[in-house]
């Protein structure tokens, strides 16, 4: 619902400051204009030496750092004013999910939560996803025991802080309008593109069923083994009506569409189809964390000049590389009427593949400029991203 922005964010700050209820924020994406110094801020209430703190955890797409404040507004209202377009603030009893817009307007979601305060120093963050979901140790997550096996904690945390962006950025989606409300007879879509083991896409299943949205879940891989073990595991659980896995080719999949796309780490260009099936069958929301990528570096033959400075080291290149194909995806969504942000998802330790694409499909005609831009860098570089050739909307050349 869109609301005041000065009244939103003052609404956010004294959630923050009630220390009877304040669970945890995080802070995300960058308004219009503005720049922000940390891609992402948790912040969590702690207790240090008998006083209450704000501890915030400050991470600058390299490494995280932690900063005590206290809980003053002067310091919230300057926190939350610094230009973040996204603050999540999760109370005991209800998330209240903000949204700054292009043009300076706050979209406002609020939803029931059941969280519980710990204030101890080390404390974990709150988990999404119960350890003991029978899930977890079917498709080798967790033990017998429901513990999460030592070998399993990035994936464990991976998929944690992908429903963490998924489960916000479905509410905004649906309070603006961009997916309907689902029902029990028109439920969600969700598509996982490229899912192997499934771990994200049982993950995606179970969290929303629990949350009580009524959802039905594809999951496609190319790999026949992929298909089979996880359908058993799907029948295991039960759960066969609103859960399914294909082996298929991406490009090639008999899925007709979805309400949302996700991809985790679908390899090289898979992550291309993966973008261009959700853009073709109109997808509404996408969220894609891109894994290797070589279709880029393989075009860069010979840097435009100065750049050949930076590509002259193979490592540099490489980076660079993997910065325009992931920049030029976000770029290719804009012109095809998605709004972007490129976000990370987790923190770096637990995958250096941490960034996210997380892209909501507005219908907004392109601005010129970001026509021009696309086709200045590809032209400079003498490259055309794979993905531009498989969006059967694009018109820019
Ligand atoms: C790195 S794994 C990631 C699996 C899963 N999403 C996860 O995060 O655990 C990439 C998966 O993409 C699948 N894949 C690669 N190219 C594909 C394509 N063109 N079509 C369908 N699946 C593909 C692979 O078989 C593999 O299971």
């Amino acid at each position: 619902m869109p609301i005041n922005r000065e009244e939103a964010l003052k609404e956010a700050a004294s959630r923050i400051l009630n220390t009877q209820s304040f669970v945890r924020a995080v802070l995300s994406g960058r308004r219009r204009n503005m720049t922000v110094e940390f891609e992402r801020v948790d912040i969590r209430l702690v207790e240090i030496r008998g006083a209450l703190h704000l501890q915030l955890m400050q991470n600058d797409g390299r490494a995280t750092t932690t900063k005590n404040l206290q809980p003053l507004a002067l310091e919230v209202d300057q926190l939350l004013n610094s230009g973040y377009a996204n603050i999540l603030v999760e109370s005991t009893d209800e998330a209240y999910s903000l949204r700054i817009t292009k043009s300076g307007d706050a979209q406002v979601h609020t939803e029931e939560r059941r969280l519980e305060q710990k204030l101890a120093h080390d404390k974990k963050k709150e988990r999404l996803l119960d350890s003991n979901d029978p899930f977890l140790r079917e498709v080798g997550i967790a033990d017998a025991k429901g513990l999460i096996k030592p070998s399993r904690q990035d994936k464990y945390k991976q998929v944690e802080e992908f429903l963490r962006i998924l489960s916000p950025a479905l509410n905004a989606a649906i309070d603006a309008g961009h997916i309907h409300k689902p029902t029990v007879q028109n439920p969600l879509r969700i598509t996982d593109l490229g899912c192997g083991h499934a771990y994200l896409t049982f993950a995606a299943h179970q969290f929303l069923i629990k949350s009580g949205i009524p959802v039905i879940v594809t999951g496609i891989d190319i790999r026949p083994d992929s298909r089979d073990r996880n359908n058993t595991i799907a029948e295991k659980l039960g759960i066969t009506k609103t859960i399914t896995f294909k082996a298929e080719e991406i490009s090639k999949t008999t899925s007709d569409s979805a309400d949302i796309a996700i991809a985790l780490h679908a390899c090289d260009t898979a992550t291309d189809d993966a973008i261009a099936w959700a853009v073709n069958s109109q997808a509404k929301l996408l969220l894609i964390a891109p894994c290797c990528h070589h279709d880029i570096q393989k075009q860069i033959e010979l840097a435009p000049e100065p750049w050949g400075a930076i590509t002259k080291f193979g490592l540099m290149k490489e980076r660079l590389g993997d910065l325009l194909t992931d920049s030029l995806r976000a770029q290719l969504l804009r012109l095809v009427g998605y709004r972007v942000e490129v976000i990370e998802f987790v923190g770096g330790e637990h995958t250096p593949r941490n960034l996210m694409i997380r892209a909501v499909k507005t219908d907004a005609k392109p601005d010129q400029l970001d026509i021009d831009r696309y086709l200045e860098i590809t032209a400079q570089w003498g490259i055309t991203p794979v993905l531009e050739k498989k969006l059967s909307t694009l018109n820019i050349r």
